[in-house]
């Protein structure tokens, strides 16, 4: 997978030489934490940000407490959300009602985008264009082909680019994913189970009938690739990450009309993608029963590894598979699950004297790490874990599940899709 499994060892290395660094209890404090992830400087980064909605305020709230990081101008054109942007970004910072205008006018060396899934490509294109480095939140892109634009751009500039696919930087999912490399702790892996499952209308209120589209954005096709993109694709990713592989088929079906608000995308979709070797991912999102709340369960014939609420990691040996040698040390959870856990890695229990030892931001905020990290490949001149690469894999994953589902059709990937 080029690019994409280079970065995601360079990440791993990096996490693991930080390990090293903590392998003492956790007696360094937060503070050493925080300049380390930012890569060691704290050379002051101008950064605008686009789109301080919801999901903007969390980036820009983690990435403002990134040593060296000063957000210099914002820019929104729903007022009341620029006005929460511009509070965040505290004082000196402009704020713009037009993008484009922020580019040309900010003193601004890098951008966070978390616009709707329908902005993200022309805004990347715009932002890399006048030089800036950038940060957009997942799904990468509307479409394939934007995709593709925004990877090239990428290349073409040499600026860091990085998507918002946080899993890319948990502790719990690094911690977790080293074991399964390292250790094969789950033998031979052949079905990944991923799933997010809700009940309720996804809906926001709006003040205002005119800012329906504007505000539930998420709920039309115009602006929206539905469940697959806003929940589907981290779950994707992750299955493209464990698997070290690329879907080859896809086929889905969803359902249109449980919900009958004048929206466009689907209530849910059930999906199965294909992968070498017989591999198989199946993803479940639904809008009608959140009984199984969200997860990824990783399949193997020694065991199963459940990864949830994005802070849990919970390994489960098949009978028939030979029992791990720090097994009987471990903390188990109220099913018998190993609780994987990446504040000791290793060590607790059987070796108390020498202290346990803890991946890089174990009891961080995921976001926080993520957004360390981008500013660390900024000055450090690295590529993302979670790069355009990386993302436009999923991407491409998901957008042709959404085709399946609406074509009615099983759909082969072959790698020429996947071509950048
Ligand atoms: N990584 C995650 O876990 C995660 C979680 C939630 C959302 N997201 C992603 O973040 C993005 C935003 O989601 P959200 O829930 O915050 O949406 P939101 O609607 O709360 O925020 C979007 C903001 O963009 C602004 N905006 C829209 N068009 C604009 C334009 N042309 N110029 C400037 N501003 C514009 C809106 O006014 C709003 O303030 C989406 O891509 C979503 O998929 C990621």
């Amino acid at each position: 997978m080029g690019l994409s499994d280079m970065s995601r060892r360079d990440f791993m290395r990096a996490a693991g030489a930080a390990a090293a660094a903590f392998s003492v209890g956790l007696a360094d404090t937060r503070s050493d934490l925080v300049a380390q992830t930012a890569g060691g400087s704290t050379d002051l980064l101008r950064v605008g940000m686009v789109g301080p909605g919801v999901q903007g305020r969390n980036v820009m709230t983690n990435c403002a407490r990134v040593p060296g990081v000063k957000f210099t101008a914002v820019c929104d054109i729903f007022p009341d959300n620029l006005t929460k942007g511009l509070e965040i970004a505290g004082e000196g910072a402009k704020g713009f009602a037009d993008y484009r205008e922020m580019l040309e006018k900010a003193d601004i060396d890098a951008v966070m985008i978390a616009t709707p899934l329908n902005w993200h490509c022309e805004m990347t294109l715009a932002a890399l264009d006048a030089g800036k480095h950038v940060f957009c939140e997942k799904m990468m892109s509307y479409s394939i082909e934007q995709g593709r634009q925004m990877v090239r751009k990428q290349r073409e500039t040499g600026l860091v680019l990085q998507i918002g696919h946080q899993r890319r930087y948990n502790p719990t999912y690094l911690h977790a994913l080293n074991l399964l490399e390292k250790e094969g702790v789950l033998g031979r892996i052949t079905m990944i189970r991923a799933l997010w499952h809700r009940n309720g209308d996804w809906r926001r209120p709006v003040p205002d009938p005119k800012y329906e589209r504007l505000m539930n954005w998420r709920l039309y096709r115009e602006t929206s690739q539905g469940l697959m993109a806003e929940l589907g694709s981290h779950q994707v990713d992750v299955a493209n990450w464990v698997l070290k592989a690329l879907p080859t088929a896809v086929v889905g079906m969803g359902t249109r009309g449980y919900w009958t608000d004048g929206r466009d995308i689907l209530d849910d979709v059930e999906v199965l993608y294909e992968y070498p070797n017989g591999v198989k991912l199946v993803y479940t999102s639904i809008t009608q029963n959140a009984r199984d709340d969200y997860y990824e369960q990783i399949m193997g014939d020694g065991g199963t590894l459940v990864l949830t609420h994005e802070n849990q990691g919970l390994l489960f040996r098949e009978a028939r598979a030979e029992k791990l040698d720090w097994e009987q040390y471990a903390h188990k959870d109220d099913k018998g699950g190993v609780v994987l856990d990446s504040q000791a890695t290793k060590g607790k229990g059987k070796d108390k004297d020498k202290g346990s030892e803890a991946l890089e931001g174990a009891g961080e905020n995921p976001y926080y790490l993520e957004m360390a990290d981008w500013v660390r490949c900024i000055r450090e001149g690295d590529t993302p874990h979670c790069n355009g690469l990386v993302a436009f894999e999923s991407d491409v994953a998901c957008l042709m599940a959404n085709a399946s589902i609406a074509q009615r059709r099983f759909i082969n990937l072959p790698p020429e899709i996947y071509a950048v």
